[in-house]
């Protein structure tokens, strides 16, 4: 049976006596109770640094994690932290009562998929194509009591604009809902934008805002991007009262460059908006369920900010929504939390166990709250170069390269008389068809370092080169010989090539069957 809030505070909410008794112990150690919530069983306290450390018997020091190398378009992380040395320690009698104890240290956690965008043969296809593709639902009449929450977990370093949204519902014909911006711990959306109020020329690099740029909150030296008609991408050298200076990427000659590629008129929208990781994700997921509202929660990138997001999710603050929109009914987040749930692979991302419990007990939470919403948390996205299986994909963990195509025909034995590898008559097969003094083999065209089928093309591209001395996988350059064996052992494909085994039909065509691999040597004589 699934409940309201009411009813599942009244059950499964903090007692007042819990609450009250945790309240007297911040008080003794001097900790101030900035507020309380039953339903999300959360007490935030605060306090000096001093006054921590006596209550909860910790120490703390400054941690500086190495400095991230500047990267187009890449987030600029923080490289200092507050970390707590020692274990954390309460009193015994509210040791049942406390699952965790977050933010003595305000270390970043989890993260993104850091790889580099794109695998060389990649096409865009629309939001709709994709939705189509993985037999998305049309959105129904209902559409308009959902709610899409987004999570930016980038400790207010990356935001959306909403223009640029109303620009990606307009080119489908649609109209955008107003993003309802929250911010659980006070992390507010950083993108703006402003317009230009004077002309720059080319190989200018300062560009004039005014009255005053003190709107925006970007210090010198924080990458930003700026799109001004085509796209140019502009990093903040410094800022003055009315112009930020700036270097600028251009585009022609992939390159950092000290001056403005263009010239800039006066009136030029600039955006300032370190990456497009949210706007990406609230476009994505708005256009495959157009009608749906949408909400983006502002979160820091630490223990706190996940545990105190996924409680407000759950028991929103009055005012969270205009009237009329819906609390959400699914979150979606692009950032991960930890790469590991393993005790080695959590420490790695500097996450703790109670951490873990926490949001498990909170996902329990909104599987008993009536609309409790589906968290759905992935990573993957920087383009479709997840680094793990599959040729062009989004964080899938397919660690092998197989066909699923089952049994089918390739052609007949007359298609591959000369001796070395063929491409498969059916460019779907997945298959790559050999001859050799034995006979015909048969070996899986996906590559084994990300899986592209070497046996099609895209668009005008070959995705593997078959010649007489073997494959190269164009991908991100593999060479194999003619029994799939890699050839260069600093490729990035490592592994051979799967053997799939081959029957003649009564119909005389060649039948290859996928479902199971085969010795290398396996041969039909035909
Ligand atoms: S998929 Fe990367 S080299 Fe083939």
């Amino acid at each position: 049976m699934q409940l309201s809030r009411e009813e599942f505070t009244e059950k499964y909410g903090a007692h007042p006596d819990e609450l009250k008794a945790i309240a007297e112990f911040a008080h003794r150690h001097g900790l101030a109770v900035k507020s309380s919530h039953p339903g999300r069983r959360h007490v935030v306290v605060e306090g000096t640094a001093d006054q921590f450390s006596k209550a909860f018997g910790v120490s703390f020091k400054r941690y500086e994690l190495p400095p991230a190398p500047r990267r187009k378009g890449m987030l600029v992380r923080r490289t200092t932290y507050r970390g707590r040395d020692g274990f954390i320690h309460v009193p015994r009698e509210l040791s049942e009562s406390i699952v965790g104890v977050f933010g003595l240290d305000n270390r970043p956690i989890g993260g993104r998929s850091n790889l580099p965008g794109d695998t060389p043969i990649a096409y865009p296809i629309s939001v709709a194509q994709a939705a189509g593709l993985y037999n998305f639902p049309s959105p129904s009449a209902s559409i308009g009591g959902q709610t899409i929450g987004i999570v930016s977990a980038a400790s207010g370093s990356v935001g959306y604009v909403q223009s640029d949204l109303n620009q990606s519902y307009a080119a489908v014909g649609q109209t955008a809902p107003m993003v309802s911006a929250i911010s659980p711990d006070g992390i507010t959306n950083p993108a703006f934008a402003m317009n230009t109020t004077a002309a720059a020329a080319a190989g200018a690099s300062t560009l004039t805002f005014g009255p005053s740029v003190s709107a925006g909150t970007y210090t010198s030296g924080t990458a930003i991007y700026g799109y001004m008609g085509t796209l140019y991408t502009l990093f903040i050298t410094s800022v003055g009262t009315t112009t930020i200076t700036f270097e600028a990427w251009d585009p022609a000659t992939q390159t950092v460059v000290a001056g403005f590629v263009t010239p800039i008129p006066a009136n030029t929208p600039v955006y300032f908006n370190v990456d497009g990781e949210t706007t990406q994700d609230l476009a994505i997921a708005g256009l495959a369920a157009i009608g749906a509202n949408l909400a983006c929660y502002f979160i820091a990138d630490t223990q706190p900010g996940w545990v105190d997001m996924i409680g407000r999710v759950l028991h929103p603050d009055p005012g969270d929504f205009p009237a009329g929109v819906n609390a959400p009914s699914v979150i979606s987040s692009s950032y991960f939390i930890s790469g590991g749930d393993d005790p080695d692979g959590l420490a790695a991302y500097g996450v703790t166990t109670s951490l873990m419990d926490a949001i498990s007990q909170s996902f329990m939470d909104a599987t008993i709250l009536a609309n409790g919403p589906t968290f759905c948390v992935a990573s993957g996205d920087f383009g479709s170069n997840c680094g793990v299986g599959g040729a062009a994909n989004q964080g899938f963990n397919n660690d092998i390269c197989q066909s699923d195509k089952g049994r089918f025909n390739v052609g007949t034995p007359a298609d591959f008389m000369t001796m070395g590898l063929h491409k498969s008559k059916d460019v779907n097969s997945n298959v790559l068809i050999g001859r050799d003094a034995m006979g015909l083999y048969a070996l899986s065209s996906l590559c084994t370092h990300q899986c592209c089928d070497m046996n099609t093309t895209q668009g005008n591209q070959q995705v593997g080169t078959i010649s007489a001395t073997g494959i190269r996988c164009n991908c991100h350059i593999s060479y194999y010989d003619n029994y799939g064996k890699p050839i260069n052992t600093n490729q990035p494909a490592k592994q051979t090539l799967a053997s799939y085994g081959l029957s003649l039909g009564c119909d005389g065509s060649i039948y290859v069957d996928t479902t199971k691999t085969v010795a290398a040597t396996t041969r039909l004589m035909a």
